[in-house]
């Protein structure tokens, strides 16, 4: 499903109510609520959002469990973080226990951070976990989490943490796997701005035989996939905004 709101602080607002209807809905059913965070300028903003005291009464943040879909290979003091920035935006704001934070670990190399992110998932999640929710941005060259083009980890089938290298620089990355992403109960891509509206139309209006890219492959499989868009990066579809 696809929601198109004026500006990245309506796709926030909105997102926001969606999020607790979906956390209350979750609560009500399992007692609990998992969601994967992800960065991001547009996460950082929902972030701020949900911080608010109108929000946060109408939810329940002590049966909230958060992790990551990908970090930066970074310590979670480095201004990179997407730990840090989470805890500064929302996660010091709301009432949440700190045993029901989990990032991802800052060992010694990307691989052991990984490795051990995965075993702490492992004690959490018997099975493959199913995500109450998802969080995804999506990069101007097709990348989501850190799942970027051509990289190793597109082809990962077993592991449910691998790391990542972009071939734009910057620090090396963790990230969830198709397998556990597409695994969601839902998924959600928060975009915002016209730099994004070319490659929203590419994944949005891909044609048989089109370049494929990495967010194209985010298909839960029996979970649902939404996209909340502003005007500025749905403006280049066909149906047009
Ligand atoms: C990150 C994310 C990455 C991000 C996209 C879009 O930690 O940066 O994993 O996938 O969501 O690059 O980022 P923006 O929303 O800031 O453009």
């Amino acid at each position: 499903m696809q929601k198109v709101y004026h500006d990245m602080n309506e796709v926030c607002v909105k997102t926001a109510e969606w999020f607790v209807a979906e956390a209350n809905k979750a609560i009500a059913k399992q007692g609990k609520f998992t969601v994967a965070l992800s960065g991001g300028a547009t996460p950082r903003q929902l972030f701020m959002e949900l911080a608010k005291a109108e929000w946060q009464k109408q939810m329940d943040w002590s049966k909230v469990i958060v992790f990551w879909g990908d970090e930066r290979f970074v310590a979670p003091t480095d201004a990179q973080s997407n730990q840090k920035m989470a805890r500064e935006t929302l996660l010091d704001h709301v009432p949440i226990a700190k045993k029901n934070i989990i990032p991802v670990p800052f060992l010694a190399t990307a691989e052991l951070s990984a490795k051990q992110y995965e075993v702490e998932l492992k004690q959490i999640f018997s099975d493959l976990p199913q995500f109450d929710l998802i969080l995804l941005g999506l990069g101007a060259d097709g990348h989501t989490a850190s799942l970027f083009p051509g990289s190793r980890a597109l082809k990962e089938k077993i592991r449910w943490v691998c790391p990542s290298q972009p071939k734009t620089g910057g620090p090396e990355r963790i990230t969830l796997t198709y397998p556990v992403i597409n695994n969601g109960a839902l998924v959600c891509f928060l975009v915002t701005g016209a730099e994004k509206a070319a490659i929203v139309k590419e994944i949005l209006e891909a044609t048989p035989g089109s370049e494929e890219y990495p967010a194209q492959r985010i298909q839960p499989t029996s979970g649902n996939l939404m996209w909340m868009l502003d005007r500025a990066a749905a403006s280049a579809l066909k149906r047009g905004y």
